[in-house]
């Protein structure tokens, strides 16, 4: 029969368990260490990695754009049409098509899968707005499906309910780098036959199922933005695995120009300009093998920080889908202030920050800022959609509960704490266990 264990020997034996299996050993708090907030002393009073970063050896390339006088992507090939091959072929895409931002890749791919005036697009309401914008740049309505609060993303069983004889296509959100549950979002799609549009601008290399996010649906949209892990101040790209849309999109991107499938028959299709210069790619194409031994990295320290906090009573760790792989642009977790004597979300993130570790609360409920109203009140909307159906549309914002208790209770750190030294991941865990301990003083203070 077992004997009943002395708390000494208690936290010796988890001390010994947790550090055989690489977690982190958070020391015990006691009132010397109170909070930060309440005056104590920081977690960690260093940095972090700051972003973006670069090489010298990168200046060269970049020189040589410059005194090239061959600036802009007009007309082909160069490194733009260089990063487009080396990109592509990272994601195992048939072709990848760079473009000047993540939001005109995705205005490029709705338009070339035919998302028009008057239709319906079913998007993720947890995202970066620029999700939003594109629906309404082309005039169609941005059709919001729930988010799933134990993944954060798209919920798949929410989708079919939104689903109307407008509905053009289906545009999930890899957020925060975690793949969307593809493969039932990608069978609603086939059975209503809509079209599938990824936003993959913070998933690059993200994994569901053994293939890449930029693969999974019938176009997928990266951002090349200042903060993203392939940053080149702006950039885009759309990738597929299907060469006649490609050819679509190469197209549009470039003023209508024919192009592939489409040679020689003119222009033969509306277009813009939302080319990507060699400088973009100049930037873009350093950045392919320090984007994947950073990715491998960023995994393993999330892999780390995750089997520390989730021993935390009141941290849940985001599910990911069955067989996929993150590439954490966020680290994300939900927080349940019940766990923590009530404190609320707001001050748990300030006693983090005063403990050194940087976070925030993620994205809040956007669609009711203003931007819809804005949208559903314009001519266009009101020419294009009956008076009934923008009511509906607006009451129906407020059945995304499962976006709402996102919206309330996630907690994200940026990318770069996972980029740190294992015992800099460590000071996580110790500062949210650190809190923990206190939440009853820190929550009587809030
Ligand atoms: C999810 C998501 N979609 C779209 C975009 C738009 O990309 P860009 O800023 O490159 O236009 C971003 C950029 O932050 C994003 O995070």
């Amino acid at each position: 029969m077992s004997q009943p264990m002395s708390r000494r020997a208690f936290v010796a034996g988890a001390a010994a368990t947790a550090a055989a299996a690489g977690i982190a050993v958070p020391r015990v708090s006691s009132a010397a260490d109170k909070p930060a907030l309440l005056g104590g002393t920081p977690v960690h009073k260093g940095g972090w990695p700051g972003w973006p970063d670069w090489r010298q050896s990168w200046e060269p390339e970049i020189l040589e754009v410059l005194r090239s006088g061959r600036w802009s992507s007009a007309g082909g090939g160069g490194l733009a049409a260089r990063f487009e091959a080396a990109y592509a072929k990272l994601l195992g895409a048939k072709r990848c098509v760079a473009t000047a931002s993540g939001t005109t890749a995705l205005i490029t791919a709705l338009h070339v899968m035919g998302v028009d005036a008057g239709d319906e697009v079913i998007v993720s309401p947890y995202t970066f707005i620029a999700t939003y914008n594109v629906c309404l740049m082309h005039k169609a309505l941005p059709v919001f499906a729930d988010t799933d609060p134990a993944t954060l993303t798209m919920d798949p069983a929410s989708i079919e309910s939104r689903i109307t004889e407008r509905t053009r296509a289906i545009l999930p959100v890899h957020i925060y780098g975690m793949p969307c549950d593809m493969d039932p979002i990608n069978a609603i799609a086939k059975k209503h036959n809509l079209a599938v549009i990824e936003d993959a601008c913070q998933a690059w290399l993200g994994e569901y199922k053994g293939r890449k996010c930029g693969t999974l649906g019938d176009l997928g949209c990266f951002s090349f933005q200042n903060s993203k892990h392939i940053p080149a101040g702006e950039g885009g790209a759309v990738t597929g695995l299907r060469e006649e849309l490609l050819d679509r999109c190469q197209a549009f991107h470039d003023c209508g120009r024919p192009f592939g499938t489409f040679r020689g028959s003119g222009c033969f299709s509306r277009g813009t300009n939302c080319r990507m210069t060699h400088y973009q790619a100049a930037m873009l194409l350093q950045q392919i093998d320090k984007l994947v031994a950073e990715t491998e990295r960023r995994r393993a320290s999330a892999d780390h920080l995750t089997a520390g906090l989730k021993q935390i009573p009141g941290i849940q760790p985001v599910r990911l889908p069955e067989n996929s792989r993150a590439v954490w642009h966020l680290y994300a977790f939900r927080y349940d202030a019940a766990q923590f004597h009530g404190l609320p979300r707001g001050t748990f993130i300030r006693a983090l920050g005063a403990e050194g570790i940087p976070c925030g609360g993620g994205y809040h409920e956007q669609y009711f800022d203003g931007i819809l109203d804005e949208a559903i009140n314009s001519r266009g909307f009101k020419r294009l959609f009956s008076a009934e159906r923008l009511k509906a549309y607006r009451d129906s914002l407020q059945e995304l509960k499962g976006n709402k208790q996102v919206c309330e209770t996630t907690v994200g750190m940026f990318n770069t704490v996972l980029l740190a030294d294992r015992s800099q991941v460590d000071r996580i865990v110790e500062a949210v266990r650190k809190i923990h301990a206190h939440s009853a003083a820190l929550a009587k203070k809030a």
